[in-house]
């Protein structure tokens, strides 16, 4: 089994996002391995079709990008473990910072590899997972002006339920957003670059645009939420396919699978499929989610095994080797990822990022 990841359409995502918000800069947000596209190749073509920087988690995602040759500036969006800071410097990192001890390690590192590193200042406005309060921006600010090494170049947030349209709490967020900001002027710190939208408010809400817009779910033609479904004109680059690796007759009133759960009220061609719950095909997808065999709907039939599942097509010629669609197109039908998402009880995001590295990307450019 594969994954197929079309980079002309994440060209054609980034594209449509520029025009979209186009006084911002936009970052493609790579982490979790491009939301389980893949990188370096997503992480390029989305630098290729316009963005201009990228966004990770981790920095061994950063450093991997580098590893690739990948040139253009990398944020990382957590403080790492102090140990880090002489990585980060030494390679350009971007990093978010929240913390004095983090401040700290960042200045030291500098000062060592005589570098002046810019900075990120992540603030809290609501979502609580990392940043500076409200409350401790005025202390942090005194400190991180003491400290050589470090330029504090920008200052950013995160937004807790931009993908439901006209939230309040959105406005609350980006009005202390804008209180933070005065803020940090006022203490004679010129921010260069303030962003806070990612996806969904990228595609609907113009004011939160600012300097760069960060964008991961959109670049990969997935809706950030059920209600953005067919804001924006986005292309999904993401198709999961597999083979057929056996085919045989199965007698009426037999079953299938582990539990035994599918039974056969009539004779039927059941298919065995490779791929299973360890290429991330969820087992809760058992007798639930559809695949796509010929370019006709047929039903995973029973338990997801590790590695196979198996679907019963009934009379239909199927041979070892014919090519079944997990996730994407065949012929006129589609299975987004938004369908399995739903089926599991969970969100597009998850569905791509977790498929695994045992699962090859095969990347296609669409020409
Ligand atoms: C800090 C940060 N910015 C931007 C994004 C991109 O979000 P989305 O994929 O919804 O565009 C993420 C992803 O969760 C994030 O953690």
């Amino acid at each position: 089994m594969w994954a197929e990841i079309d980079l002309s359409s994440i060209a054609h995502n980034i594209r449509t996002i520029a025009a979209i918000a186009p006084r911002s800069e936009v970052m493609g947000v790579v982490k979790g391995y491009a939301y389980g596209h893949g990188n370096p190749a997503c992480a390029l073509a989305m630098l290729e079709a316009g963005a201009t920087r990228l966004g990770v988690a981790r920095v061994s995602e950063a450093l991997h990008l580098r590893d690739a040759g990948v040139t253009a500036p990398i944020h990382v969006f957590s403080e790492a473990p102090v140990q880090a800071a002489s990585s980060m410097v030494a390679s350009d990192l971007i990093p978010a910072v929240y913390t004095e001890d983090f401040a700290r390690a960042l200045s030291e590192a500098a000062k060592a590899a005589s570098k002046r590193v810019p900075v990120h200042m992540k603030l809290d406005t609501g979502m609580h997972r990392v940043g500076l309060l409200a409350d401790d921006l005025e202390d942090a600010l005194r400190t991180l002006k003491t400290l050589d090494g470090i330029e504090i170049e920008g200052a950013w947030s995160h937004l807790a339920v931009a993908d439901i349209p006209d939230h309040p709490f959105t406005r609350k967020q980006l009005d202390l957003f804008e209180e933070m900001s005065a803020r940090i002027a006022a203490a004679g710190v010129n921010l260069r670059y303030r962003h806070i939208a990612n996806s969904a408010a990228t595609l609907t809400m113009p004011e939160t645009h600012l300097d760069i817009v960060r964008c991961g779910v959109a670049a990969y033609g997935l809706w950030p939420g059920p209600q953005t479904v067919g804001v924006a004109d986005l292309r999904p680059a993401l198709a999961l396919k597999g083979r057929v690796t056996m085919v045989k007759r199965v007698a009426a009133g037999e079953a299938v699978s582990y539990g035994l759960n599918y039974h056969l009220n009539r004779p039927g061609h059941v298919v065995t499929i490779g791929c299973g719950y360890a290429d991330g095909y969820d087992r809760r997808l058992s007798g639930n989610a559809d695949v796509l065999v010929g370019g006709e709907r047929h039903r995973v039939s029973g338990t997801v095994c590790m590695d196979q599942f198996m679907v019963d097509v009934g009379d239909r010629s199927v041979e070892v080797g014919d090519v079944v669609t997990l996730i994407g197109s065949d012929g006129t039908d589609r299975i987004p990822a938004e369908e399995l998402a739903e089926i599991i009880g969970t969100i597009n995001y998850e569905v791509t990022a977790r498929i695994p590295s045992r699962v090859p990307r095969v990347y296609k450019d669409g020409a």
